[in-house]
This record gives C-alpha cells, structure tokens and sequence, in this order.
C-alpha cells in the first residue's frame, strides 16, 4: 500500500493545532451578509497594503543606514545600485498613500453605513487605534530618508509639543532626544518605525477582525442578518466568506494592483504628492524650505492647526479632530444604520463633512494665506460641527422605514434588461404619431404614411417622474 506522506504530515500537524477549526470558523463557516458592494473591497486591501508595507520595509531595511550622516545617500544608493531598490523603495512609499487612500475611503463606507453603531462600537474604536498608529508610523517613517521635507517637517510637528503649558518644552526635548532633530532623533523614529509600532499596528489588526468576527459584518443595508436563520442557526441572507468572499476580494485586488502599479511605474512621486521635491534635498539644519507641507494625508489635520490662531488652541483643535472620530458610535444618536434609510440632514451632513476635509486637505498643501486661512476657518468648522451637532441633528431627521431582510441589489445586467423592456413603452409616450399632410403621392396611400414627433405632454410627464425618483433616492 502506498502511504502518503504529506497527509499523514498534514494529520499530525492538524491533531496538534486548529488550523482546520481556526480557518472554517472564520472563513467557511463565517457568514457574511450576501449584498456586500464596492465599499466592502477596502478592509481586505488594507490588509493588502499592510502586508506590502511589511515586505518591502523588510527588503529596504537591508540596505538603509539609519545615521543622519549616512541615511540619505543609503536611500540614494537603494535607487540606484541595489538590484531591484527603485522598485522596492517605490512599492513602500507608495503603500504610505495607498493605505491612507484605502483607509480613508473604508472608514467613509463606516459612516455611511453606520458600521460603527452597536453592537460594532468596539471594531471602530481599534479602527481608530489602528489608525493613529498609521499616522505615527507613517510621520516616523517620513524622517528616514533624512531629506529637507523629513528634517522640517518633523522639526515642526515635534516644536508643537512646545505648546503644551508647562511640560511641553520637556516633553519636545524628550521626543526629539536633542535639542533640535538629530541623529537621536533619527535612531528612536527607525526604532519605532521598524519594530514597535508595526507590532501594534499588527496586534489592532488582529483585535479589530476578532471583534468583528464576534458580532459579525454589517452591510449597505444597515440590517442584522443574524435575526433570520435557518432549522441549521446559518443567517438566511448570509453566505460563506470562503469561497464567495475570497473570491470577489481578488477582483478588488486586481482592480487595486493596476492602479498601484500604474502609479509605481509611471508616476512614482505623484507631482510631488506622495513623494515631496524638497525630500530630493539632503537634510539641511541650518536652511528651511521656503513652504513646508507635510504629506497629502496629514494636511486636513494640517489646515485646522493652522486656522486656529494660538498656538496650543490649533494642537488642541488637530488634536480633537481625531479625539471626535473615536466618539462617533456615542454622537449619532440615530438606531438607523444605513445611510439608504436615514433622513436627508444626515445625508447633507456627510456630503459638507466630505467637502469641507477635502478642502482642508487641499488647504494644508497652500501656504497660509489671509485668504486660505478665512477658508480653512470655515470648513474646520464644518469639520467639528458635523460631529458636535450630530447629537441634535440625528434625533431631528425623518428616517425611512428599515426592511427587516436584506433588499435585492440588481446587477448591472439586470438594470440593462429592465431599462431595454421599458424603453419602447418610454418612446412612445414622449413621441405621438401623425399622418403625414402631403401633396404629392397618390391620395389613395397618404394616410398610411406617418411621421413620429416629441409630445410635450409626455415628455413633461416622463421628466416629472424622472425628478421625482431622483428626489425620492436623495431623500
Ligand atoms: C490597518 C488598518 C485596517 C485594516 C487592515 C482593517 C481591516 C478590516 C477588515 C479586513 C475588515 C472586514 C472587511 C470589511 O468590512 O471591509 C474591516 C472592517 C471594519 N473596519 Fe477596518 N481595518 C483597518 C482600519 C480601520 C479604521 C481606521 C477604521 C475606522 C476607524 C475601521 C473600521 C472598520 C469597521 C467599522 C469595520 C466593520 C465594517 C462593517 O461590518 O460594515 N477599520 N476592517
């Protein structure tokens, strides 16, 4: 009898560890809610990007010298004579802005769906955890190629500390281990760069997926699937997550892999956005750049510092701009989850919210201008009032009512089918059909010839009722 030798290795690893009860409780067995969309692809390319960002800082730090007076040329000589380091270091500074890019738009799909409103309070908060920690690592990792923006920009944003009344002063010097950025500086940030805040960032990953696990996914409809379940205990609008889920992630990721690629080939410094001209300057302590910016993701968060006039009132307010984010399951104090169900101050609400942090974004890039400043004022108090009304607001607004299963989502095909079998019954109504009055042919044929003309009245019928769905979908 022929034995077989790696089943009988897969058996005796399997006696011994729950790989197999580990992957069906949280793949096979874990029902996800059927009617996921686009905005669900964002959690699995996180974790995407994550492991990307592991990879090629793994490969970078091989060849990356973290002495200030070695650091930039080792970054210079990772471009140019390590085989493949143009790639490598690309993959990475790229990641930086993919995962804010992914990160933005899957905490956007949380607030549309109120994802982070009971019993998922706790996913957001290590949401947010996660996402302060991304901001740290990503600040840290800007200072390692030891360019003018990495100097300046930490030189600034470590000054803030200053602010603080009575221990600030002591608390930048303890940061910066020096009395301005320096080599102290530059070692402590790769510390923390490399190892300690990639282990939180690991550990809040894994936090946030069991909590998650634990209550299960919401979806676009903001419904429980859990209330129905078959004679089995399996949700009736839930499947698998393995295969069907796996499956659709991998369009994501491709979808995702040609843009991240498109940008690593052809664009890698995105015109200064993902990686700053002045960065291309060594280090220089004793000449400041003319404008200093941090990076795209940090400049909403820049623009409110700098609209606020006094110093430690502008670090309270960048501070408090993210301090708000973790209350949000406490400020909405709506029960309905989806934004297809809730009124239209909500709905009005996020899209001011979305505008005005794009602006700030857009703002954080400018130089602070009188002009620039009266705005980033006004749309930092959009920012704040969004949240610190939202107790109000979100008691007032009319809500529609919640189906209790989960509702049919027609494919694209589908749509295409019923918009081709109402089209000719649309056509006759904004047309009407009349003889043709003409002088020539034979006057036994005229009245069979007809010509189609618009209908005023059916075409201020079909348009009445076009409004008013638009309308009916807003609201
Ligand atoms: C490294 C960063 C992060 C990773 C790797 C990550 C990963 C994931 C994954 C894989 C899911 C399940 C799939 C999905 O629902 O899309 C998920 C769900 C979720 N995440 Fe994240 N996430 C991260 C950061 C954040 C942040 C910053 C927030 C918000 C503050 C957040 C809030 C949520 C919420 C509320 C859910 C549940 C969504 C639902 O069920 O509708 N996550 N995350």
């Amino acid at each position: 009898m022929k034995i077989n030798r790696l089943a009988l290795c897969g058996n005796w690893i399997l006696e011994r560890f729950p790989l197999a009860k580990v992957w069906n409780e949280h793949m096979t067995h874990y029902y996800a809610p059927k009617n996921f969309n686009f905005w669900y692809f964002f959690g699995s390319l996180a974790l995407l990007v994550l492991v990307n960002q592991f990879v090629t800082g793994i490969l970078l730090t091989m060849n990356y010298k973290p002495d200030a007076k070695l650091a930039f040329d080792s970054v210079e000589y990772i471009m140019r004579d390590v085989n493949w380091g143009w790639l490598i270091r690309y993959m990475h500074s790229t990641g930086a802005s993919a995962f804010f890019i992914v990160i933005y738009l899957h905490m956007f799909r949380g607030l549309m769906y109120g994802s982070f409103k009971q019993p998922r309070e706790l996913i957001w908060i290590f949401g947010m955890l996660l996402f302060v920690c991304l901001m740290a690592e990503a600040f840290m990792g800007y200072l390692l190629p030891w360019g003018q923006m990495s100097y300046w920009g930490a030189q600034v944003i470590i000054s803030l500390f200053s602010a603080i009344p009575v221990i600030g002063d002591d608390l930048s010097l303890w940061v910066r281990g020096d009395y301005v950025v320096s080599d102290a500086t530059l070692n402590r940030f790769f510390a923390f760069h490399v190892i300690s805040v990639p282990l939180v960032l690991v550990m809040l990953v894994f936090l946030h997926i069991v909590a998650l696990h634990e209550v299960g996914s919401n979806n676009p409809d903001g419904i429980e699937i859990k209330k129905y379940k078959d004679e089995q205990g399996i949700p009736l609008d839930g499947i698998p997550f393995h295969p069907y889920y796996t499956v659709k992630d991998l369009v994501g990721v491709a979808v995702f892999l040609i843009f991240f690629a498109t940008v690593i080939f052809y664009m890698p410094e995105m015109g200064g956005y993902f990686l700053e001209h002045a960065n291309f300057i060594p280090a220089d302590p004793m000449k400041t750049p003319e404008h200093i910016a941090p990076v795209w993701y940090f400049t909403p968060f820049y623009a409110i510092l700098r609209a606020i006039p006094d110093k430690f009132a502008g670090v309270i307010g960048m501070g408090g701009a993210i301090v708000v984010l973790f209350l949000l399951p406490w400020l909405d104090r709506n029960p309905v989850r989806s934004i297809r169900y809730r009124g239209g101050i909500y709905k009005k609400a996020l899209l001011l919210f979305v505008i005005s942090f794009i602006c700030l974004g857009y703002l954080g890039t400018q130089p602070a201008t009188p002009t620039a400043t009266l705005f980033a004022r006004l749309f930092t108090s959009i920012y704040f009032g969004f949240f610190l009304l939202m107790p109000i607001y979100t008691r007032w607004e009319k809500t529609k009512p919640v189906p209790q299963r989960l509702t049919e989502q027609h494919s694209l095909e589908e749509q295409l089918h019923t918009l081709e079998e109402q089209l000719p019954a649309l056509f006759e109504e904004i047309t009407e059909t009349k003889p043709v009055t003409t002088e020539i042919g034979d006057p036994a044929f005229r009245s069979s010839f007809f010509t189609r003309r618009p209908n005023a009245e059916g075409l201020l019928n079909v348009t009445t009722r076009l409004v008013k769905k638009l309308k009916e979908s807003l609201d």
